[in-house]
């Protein structure tokens, strides 16, 4: 039983199987209401905070990268221990909306208990952030289930790092299963929102540690654009450093084309955006979008999709969290679903999560 049991999970991991699985409308008849609900949480928070869009946005590419969308990165605890994806730097303290989603959750939870997954919720928002931004819509397939682990390792592991180079960036998407045109497309999402000094601060200074840092430019910087983030970050930065700057000065929060055309200017804050026009295959790519707003947008909604299909649980697979914080209690996953996801979670992580069952 327990080995017919992981072999059905392991099954659900296989991309054309979990292809298969996710639908658009998924809720139309258990809860008509879930897309609307999502909307209109989203809707509230941007009308009070527009940068929450970009967060959202980035919190599903986020959750997508680290064992799938699979709201992993919601979690505060790891039923195995440990620190969990919200602790990994790349996420700690930048990523946000977090309470988007507990408000989008409990409006969902208040209508139809038990029954919208926490990770189809991050992939509505995110669907949302980009309407109120760019005005672009399209159709969410849905019927992703919540996974049970959630580990800092994982993140530091999964997650690109702003000073990758175009190949480390291409492997690092061809990872999962996103093409070279889709990471180029989907690093168009830094039209909006902000980055913390960290994580370009050493492009502008050198020997930051020592007691004599050093002005520089890198040489991906136009000099105005290098002295403005040098004006504005310390040469004694580290991740605690609570000062942040707009990706897309002009509109950082519209979702425009206007990261493209930034970038042969010099004005790509971070090393890695920096690599798409350096490298030849990607900047030629870049130039594409640069001239045209409406293909980028249509190829943007159709990646956002397929990163919303990356090592989905669907079925029997995970589970449908209450709280999209916490994993369920043991004593709610006692019927057979809740156990085969169980079982199956320490053969498909590294971790000891077998340990907490
Ligand atoms: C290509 C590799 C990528 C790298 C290296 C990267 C790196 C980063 C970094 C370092 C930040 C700022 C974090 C901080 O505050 O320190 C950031 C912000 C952001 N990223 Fe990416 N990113 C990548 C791809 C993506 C993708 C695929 C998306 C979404 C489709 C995305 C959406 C965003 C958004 C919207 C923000 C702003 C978040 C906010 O304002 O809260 N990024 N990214
Ligand atoms: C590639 O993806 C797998 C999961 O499919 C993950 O375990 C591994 O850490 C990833 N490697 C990199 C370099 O992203
Ligand atoms: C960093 O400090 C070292 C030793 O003081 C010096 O040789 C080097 O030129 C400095 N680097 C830059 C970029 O100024
Ligand atoms: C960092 O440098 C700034 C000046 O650039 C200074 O005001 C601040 O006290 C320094 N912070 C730390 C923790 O050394
Ligand atoms: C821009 O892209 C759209 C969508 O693919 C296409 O229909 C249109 O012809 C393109 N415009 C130009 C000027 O190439
Ligand atoms: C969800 O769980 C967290 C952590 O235990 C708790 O702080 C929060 O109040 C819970 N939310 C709801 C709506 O019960």
């Amino acid at each position: 039983m327990a080995l017919l049991a992981v072999a059905a999970c392991v099954l659900c991991f296989l991309p054309g199987m979990a292809r298969a699985q996710l639908r658009v409308g998924f809720y139309d008849t258990t809860c008509p209401n879930a897309e609307a609900l999502v909307r209109q949480a989203v809707a509230a928070a941007f009308a009070n905070d527009a940068g929450l869009a970009a967060g959202l946005i980035r919190l599903h590419f986020h959750d997508c990268f680290v064992r799938g969308c699979d709201a992993s990165v919601l979690l505060t605890v790891n039923p195995g221990g440990g620190d969990t994806e919200r602790d990994s730097p790349a996420n700690n303290p930048s990523l946000r909306g977090f309470d988007v989603i507990d408000a989008a959750k409990a409006a969902v939870e208040q209508s139809c208990p038990g029954t919208v997954s926490c990770a189809d919720i991050v992939a509505f928002a995110a669907r949302d952030s980009i309407g109120l931004t760019g005005s672009v819509s399209y159709q969410v397939p849905a019927g992703r289930r919540d996974g049970k682990v959630s580990t800092k390792q994982d993140a530091n592991d999964n997650l690109p790092r702003p000073t990758f180079t175009a190949s480390q960036l291409v492997a690092s998407f061809a990872n999962k299963s996103l093409t070279t045109e889709d990471m180029v497309v989907l690093s168009g999402a830094h039209t909006v929102g902000r980055s913390f000094c960290n994580s370009f601060v050493d492009r502008v200074w050198a020997n930051r540690s020592t007691t004599n840092p050093t002005p520089i430019v890198d040489a991906g910087l136009s000099a105005s654009y290098a002295a403005l983030l040098r004006a504005l970050c310390p040469a004694n930065t580290t991740q605690a450093t609570p000062i942040t700057t707009a990706l897309d000065p002009g509109t950082p929060n519209v979702l425009d084309n206007n990261y493209y055309k930034l970038l042969p200017r010099g004005m790509g804050l971070f090393v890695s955006d920096n690599q798409l026009r350096v490298d030849a295959t990607t900047a030629a790519i870049v130039s594409g979008f640069a001239a045209n707003e409406t293909l980028w947008k249509e190829k943007f909604a159709a990646a956002m999709v397929k990163m919303g299909r990356i090592q989905v649980q669907t079925g029997a697979c995970g589970e449908v969290r209450l709280n999209c914080s916490v994993v369920n209690p043991t004593s709610s996953s006692s019927t057979v679903v809740e156990l085969l996801g169980s079982t199956a979670a320490p053969a498909a992580g590294q971790e000891g999560v077998a340990a907490s069952y």
